[in-house]
């Protein structure tokens, strides 16, 4: 995309029924480098993440607790979900709640929109609702119940029994854009990514779709309809709206134009909320589609989705704890293909840190730094003249940055990563077949020629990790600002995140002659806790 285009993505809001577990902490890493990336590359780019704070299951947690749901939901996010961005080192721009008033508001304007214009209708309503989901289940994903719910129909996500409604409902008029959204598929392909997803979507839909019960009026926290007060609006639908009302919609039209539409991350599990019924309703309201939706696969824990509810959450503090969270960040973005499951075990993290990030691009930098410390008395040497292998390098970084940014513009995070870490490999390889240490020698012996091949080597290790630096900024925050520090090179270059991502790799950069200073190891040893 050209440079100064508006990006704008966003993560699902959180239910903060509960404490966040990994499963949240993926999504929402993956979408924060995805803006990260964006952000400095001078795209117009803006984050949102939230809490999605209404419906029963929210009422019920409050109710376990002794407390209003107000008052949970409050507690939660203040305890347990606003600083889940400190444990993770994510930049969002903005932060919503439903329980906001530019929230709930806007809900009411959009919904009397939909109504006046006839999409809304009363109607009688008796199924089987989950209020792990929130949802009235569809016969595909209604089981038979075994153990202590034999005999009952359960949910096949949640494995809870189902609860029969029979209630006076308003419905929105879903049936009507079955049309309206296959064409949208298949004008943009994009829409629904990956092509798993799509696929998904367009079987779904092409089956024809039923009306949706938009409102529910035997408890009241939510959003009243704004012409029958008795009733309270679904908490989809409610939540889904946290997109547009947080960039503006409905008293903010300038800035609603200038960010909308999003991009929108989710996992799998909350797909046909994204890319059915959310366009449906903005088609029924004249507003613009999204410009895609990306589900993510699950992180599986011993082969199950992990969830809260089975009991299998883990809390990203544990992990953070231990290996920081740059490693939290790389370990899932790298170790998982976006789109697909993926496996969490502690083996694996602990493998990849140690391989990967210790010994891989920690190393790289340490040793690189240090000798330029010893040998150039800690001054980045220029460059005497370059051999094909050290070509070689300059035309991996260069390939290695053009690969990331087109990845990153399919939300492959994973490759992107692959991607940057070409460049780690190669240089490692790079010290390896070189041997500094022997030139160094040679050059001590007063060996001239020996000492400017040394000079050459160490200027395109420093130089491999200026770009890797800024390349992989989006993804370690921290351990690039440590390196940068090391490099020595904000006074020349300044600041690491305003330099431009899609510039790095542009080979000369760096200016020999800048002082490195002493670099501690970025992924230090850690204790074996687990
Ligand atoms: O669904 N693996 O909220 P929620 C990967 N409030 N990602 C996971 C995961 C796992 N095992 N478990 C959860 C809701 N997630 C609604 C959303 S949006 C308008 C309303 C992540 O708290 C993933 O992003 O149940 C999933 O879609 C989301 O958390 C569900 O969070
Ligand atoms: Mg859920």
């Amino acid at each position: 995309m050209p440079a100064g285009d508006s990006f704008y993505i966003t993560t699902p809001i959180y239910y903060p029924s509960d404490v966040p577990h990994i499963g949240h902490g993926y999504t929402t890493v993956a979408v924060d480098t995805l803006s990260r990336w964006h952000r400095q590359a001078g795209d117009d780019t803006w984050m949102l993440t939230g809490t999605d704070e209404h419906g029963q299951k929210m009422l019920r947690a409050a109710a376990a607790n002794n407390v209003t749901p107000q008052e949970w939901v409050d507690r939660l996010v203040g305890e347990s979900w606003f600083p889940l961005l400190k444990t993770l080192d994510v930049a969002n721009d903005d932060f919503i709640r439903t329980t906001q008033e530019r929230h709930e508001k806007n809900v009411q304007v959009f919904f009397q929109k939909l109504y006046d214009a006839g999409y809304i209708y009363a109607g009688e309503y008796e199924a089987l609702y989950c209020v792990g989901c929130e949802e009235f289940k569809p016969d595909s994903e209604i089981v038979d119940g075994t153990g202590p719910f034999e005999g009952l129909k359960v949910c096949a996500i949640h494995s809870k029994p189902l609860e029969l409604l029979q209630e006076k409902n308003y419905f929105f008029k879903l049936s009507e854009f079955q049309d309206r959204l296959l064409e949208l598929y298949k004008t943009q392909p994009d829409f629904v990514r990956p092509d798993s997803a799509r696929n998904e979507v367009v079987s779904f839909v092409s089956q024809g779709l039923k009306d949706l019960s938009i409102s529910r009026s035997t408890f009241d926290w939510g959003i009243p309809l704004p012409w029958d007060e008795s009733h309270v609006i679904y908490v989809w639908v409610d939540a889904l709206l946290n997109y547009a009302t947080a960039v503006g919609y409905g008293e903010d039209q300038q800035n609603f134009d200038r960010r909308w539409p999003a991009h929108h991350v989710v996992g799998k599990d909350i797909l046909r909320f994204h890319a059915v019924i959310w366009p449906a309703m903005l088609m029924a309201a004249g507003v613009d589609v999204p410009k895609g939706v990306f589900a993510h696969g699950w992180l599986l824990v011993g082969g199950e989705k992990m969830s809260k509810s089975k009991l299998t959450g883990i809390a990203p503090t544990e992990i953070t704890d231990v290996f920081g969270s740059d490693a939290y960040r790389y370990y899932f973005l790298s170790a998982i293909a976006f789109g697909q499951d993926g496996s969490f075990s502690w083996e694996d993290l602990s493998a990849r840190y140690q391989a990967e990030l210790a010994n891989g691009f920690g190393n790289l930098a340490s040793r690189t730094v240090a000798m330029i410390e010893k040998y150039f008395d800690g001054v980045v040497p220029a460059a005497a003249g370059y051999n094909e292998r050290d070509l070689e390098i300059q035309k991996t970084v260069a390939d290695a940055a053009k690969g990331a940014d087109a990845a990153i513009e399919q939300f492959r995070i994973d490759e992107a990563i692959d991607a940057i870490w070409t460049i780690v490999d190669q240089l490692n390889h790079y010290i390896t077949e070189n041997e500094p240490w022997g030139l160094a020698k040679q050059a001590d012996g007063g060996d001239q020629a020996q000492r400017e091949r040394l000079g050459t080597v160490l200027y395109t290790c420093a130089e491999g990790l200026r770009a890797l630096a800024v390349l992989l900024s989006p993804v370690m925050p921290q351990s690039t600002a440590k390196l940068w520090d090391a490099l020595g090179v904000a006074g020349s270059l300044g600041e690491l995140t305003a330099q431009p991502i899609r510039e790095a790799g542009a080979w000369g950069a760096l200016k020999p002659g800048t002082t490195v200073s002493t670099l501690a190891p970025l992924f230090p040893r850690v204790e074996q806790t687990a």
